[in-house]
């Protein structure tokens, strides 16, 4: 990235923009805009956050060795993936409920990413037609939470593939719900259930209210899950549970390989920690792995990606590992790709930049951290990311 474009980008930054200097000063300013159930619903993890600390800790593990006195002229953020070119090396985590805190927010989401020309993971768990975000950005990938049933996960392959869509993310992460007792605390439940708490919350968050909420209903009446299923799912409102997550605790690599006879495009498996899965995943075909403990919101103490990263490259030589998980700054894009990892996903903070600021904010967020890692290649001394080397460029402190 050239120090013009960041010029050109600061000086058209609207105003509530302007201090956002870093992807964190996002969560504050959602936390503001936000009801308490939808910040707690984003920034939650499982039980006692164990996993969401270690996730951030692990890049504190490696410390960089710059080289010096190289002609950094030539650097490129640029990169490719699964055979597509991308300009830089990171990407938007799938994120469910994105149209619940920002309005039409997987729309904003891969409009952003569009406009910048980066990977971007559209949930399965969203509330906007799939259909229209592969209208929007034909390179959105699309990841699937499985329904339990054969005939049920075939239709909603078959939907995905008449929508256009040319890379499937499974996550295998979920045979259960996370133990989300923070949710609880935070008031926040699926599907929300109306009430005086939840009313006064939208009363006294009237941003959020107007220009999401009220904006959703009366333009695009009550949201509905999506894309569970190759057919309309529940309301995201109402006052029954009446939940259609499906039981996806009989899923195993036999459900992955019916998956592979019938999608001929990229599959991705998203939630691997252990070595031996990602040899699996492999064997059963896979293109590519995302090495993820879910941000901390399923198995509270899983491991974090970073610390496992080395062992599944070992496993997992001949197709590309990708990681999410505490990924904050370009240095730790930088720290995951010097050790092998060939793209890094970033789940919150553009959860919060969509909600607070929309299409504007994700698309400062993704600029902000282009420019970190353009920056830091530049002290880093390299001018391709497949230059990083953690043998020269890292070293445990
Ligand atoms: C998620 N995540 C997630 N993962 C997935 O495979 N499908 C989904 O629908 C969701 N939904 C979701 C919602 C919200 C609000 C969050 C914060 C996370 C997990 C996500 O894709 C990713 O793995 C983590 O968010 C990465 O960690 P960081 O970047 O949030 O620390």
């Amino acid at each position: 990235m050239s120090s013009s474009v960041e010029h050109s980008t600061e000086c058209a930054l609207p105003r509530r923009l302007r201090s956002i200097l870093c992807l964190d000063d996002f969560e504050p300013a959602a936390k503001a805009h936000l009801p308490r159930p939808l910040f707690g619903y984003i920034a939650g993890a499982a039980e006692t956050n164990a996993s969401l600390t270690s996730n951030r800790r692990a890049f504190d593990r490696y410390r960089f060795v710059p080289r010096v006195m190289v002609n950094i002229g030539r650097r490129s953020t640029a990169t490719t993936l699964l055979g597509q070119p991308f300009s830089a090396p990171f990407g938007i985590a799938p994120l469910g409920l994105a149209a619940l805190t920002a309005y039409r927010g997987d729309l904003v989401l891969a409009k952003a990413a569009a406009a910048a020309g980066i990977p971007m993971i559209m949930s399965g768990s969203s509330l906007i037609r799939l259909e229209e975000v592969a209208a929007q950005y034909p390179q959105a990938w699309f990841q699937a939470y499985l329904p339990g049933e054969p005939v049920a996960i075939s239709a909603l392959v078959e939907r995905v593939r008449r929508a256009g869509f040319q890379t499937l993310v499974i996550t295998v992460d979920t045979p259960v719900a996370g133990n989300r007792e923070n949710n609880v605390r935070a008031g926040f439940s699926t599907p929300l259930r109306p009430g005086f708490r939840l009313a006064w919350q939208g009363v006294t968050h009237p941003r959020w209210l107007a220009g999401t909420f009220a904006a959703t209903i009366l333009g695009h009446g009550m949201p509905h899950f999506e894309n569970n299923y190759a057919t309309r799912g529940a309301p995201i409102l109402s006052p029954t549970v009446e939940r259609d997550f499906s039981d996806r605790g009989q899923l195993n690599w036999e459900h992955f390989s019916a998956i592979r006879r019938q999608w001929d495009g990229m599959l991705i498996v998203k939630g691997i920690l252990s070595a031996a899965d990602a040899r699996l995943a492999q064997e059963h075909g896979a293109n590519g792995i995302i090495v993820s403990n879910h941000g901390g919101r399923q198995l509270d103490g899983a491991i974090s990606p970073l610390a496992v990263l080395p062992s599944i490259l070992d496993a997992c030589p001949n197709i590309p590992v990708m990681i999410d998980g505490g990924i904050r700054r370009g240095s730790d894009v930088l720290k995951a790709l010097a050790l092998g990892a060939r793209a890094a996903f970033v789940g919150r903070p553009f959860a919060y930049a969509a909600s607070f600021a929309g299409e504007a904010g994700v698309g400062h967020g993704i600029r902000l951290l282009t420019s970190e890692i353009s920056r830091n290649m530049a002290m880093l001394g390299v001018n391709r990311l497949d230059e990083l080397d953690s043998r020269m460029h890292l070293m445990a402190e």
